[in-house]
């Protein structure tokens, strides 16, 4: 078999034949075979018409579910039954253009893994969504490539439509929760050549749409647990916790000095440089653990720049703040917060470049 077609519905009666029958209108010309797989959860009278389209049409096979366990599982179900060498996914309501489906194959055909079609290359477009869709899923594109850089390549990684090769992701085991297969599938397949080709999204014609806010939160569940399991992704959550966990060492050690009354620079310089010490510790065992290294003399040097760096970061965040507050006339404290942000970024990149180089 050449192209499986899978397809979760919900409640989708209205959309499941016309969809069935614009795809056969695609695929048959190229001579290639094909099946159309529809992985349905519905709890209205979509199973029975799934059935009848089944027993008539040659190339329409279904699996129903019965207790509703989420778009992203209903996927990977499919994928789990789809007989085809490649595998397209997309949506029942229409708004996913069948017509592509040829160029997709074509371009999986040249050798790419996976083919995303996207609404913000040239000659794409989101079909006119409200406002607040359009924001929604803005934020939820910048989320998902500033936390995984596997992302970054495409610019339509919500997307729920794509094509991929069976042998791309064979082998794995996936544990999407909420809607995101195909980040799923990226990130634990490792996938790495992406085409894009742009598409026009169509506003849904029939039926409503399934996405809600708890939907929407289990999207981060699920971006947090992908950058869990990467140290790549994982690196600059975790500089940044440490860097917290750091002040709070900082505050406790100058406290208990001034209760045994030390004197105030003193207490300050000692705590400082401790928690600055106990940074270095948690960041290259966990951070960096990748790139720790085992020699005293070595660590010493490590150290040594770490601390450089952290004096670097000092000096730049402290010219922001000042070019900020002095020039711009900001508020001391957004300059005080935008020069922390500078700072927290020249140490991460500094660190990750120069201090624990690989
Ligand atoms: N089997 C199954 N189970 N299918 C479901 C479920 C479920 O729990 N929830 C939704 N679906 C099906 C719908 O029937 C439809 O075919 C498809 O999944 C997408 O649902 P819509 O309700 O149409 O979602 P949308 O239009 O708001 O969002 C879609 O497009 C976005 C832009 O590409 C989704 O594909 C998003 O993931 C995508 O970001
Ligand atoms: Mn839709």
């Amino acid at each position: 078999m050449d192209i499986s077609v899978i397809i979760p519905t919900f409640n989708e009666g209205n959309n499941v034949r016309i969809i069935a029958k614009r795809i056969e209108e695609a695929l048959q010309p190229t001579g290639k075979s094909f099946e159309i797989l529809f992985v349905d959860d519905s709890t209205d009278n979509t199973p029975e018409l799934l059935e009848q389209l089944s027993n008539k049409d040659p190339f329409v096979d279904y699996l129903h579910r019965t207790n509703r366990r989420g778009l992203a599982t209903a996927v990977t179900d499919g994928l789990k039954c789809a007989l085809g060498d490649n595998l397209v996914v997309m949506d029942a309501d229409l708004q996913h253009p069948p017509e592509l489906i040829p160029a997709m194959i074509d371009k999986l055909s040249e050798g790419f893994q996976m083919v995303v079609p996207s609404r913000f290359v040239p000659g794409g477009s989101d079909g006119g969504l409200n406002f607040y869709r359009k924001f929604v899923s803005w934020t939820a594109r910048t989320i998902a490539r500033l936390a995984l850089k596997r992302l970054r390549k495409i610019t339509d990684p919500t997307s729920g439509f794509f094509a991929v090769k069976r042998s791309a992701i064979q082998g794995n085991v996936y544990h999407p929760i909420g809607w995101k297969i195909m980040i799923e599938l990226i990130v634990r397949a490792h996938i790495t050549s992406i085409a894009e080709i742009p598409y026009q999204f169509h506003a849904r014609d029939l039926g409503s749409s399934k996405m809600s806010g708890s939907e929407q939160l289990r999207y981060l569940i699920h971006l947090a647990r992908l950058v869990m399991i990467s140290e790549e992704d994982r690196k600059f959550f975790s500089f940044c916790a440490i860097g917290l966990s750091g002040v709070i060492v900082n505050l406790a050690i100058y406290k208990v000095m001034l209760l045994l009354r030390s004197p105030v620079v003193l207490a300050f310089m000692l705590s400082s440089i401790i928690s600055m010490a106990s940074n270095y510790v948690l960041n290259s065992t966990l951070t960096w653990k990748s790139r720790s290294v085992r020699q005293a003399n070595r660590q010493m040097i490590q150290f040594l720049r770490y601390a450089a760096v952290a004096a670097g970061g000092l000096c730049i965040s402290s010219g922001f703040l000042s070019f900020l507050y002095y020039m711009i006339h900001f508020r001391p404290m957004f300059s005080g917060l935008l020069g922390i942000v500078t700072g927290v970024i020249w140490n991460y990149v500094m660190n990750d470049r120069w201090t624990f180089s690989p």
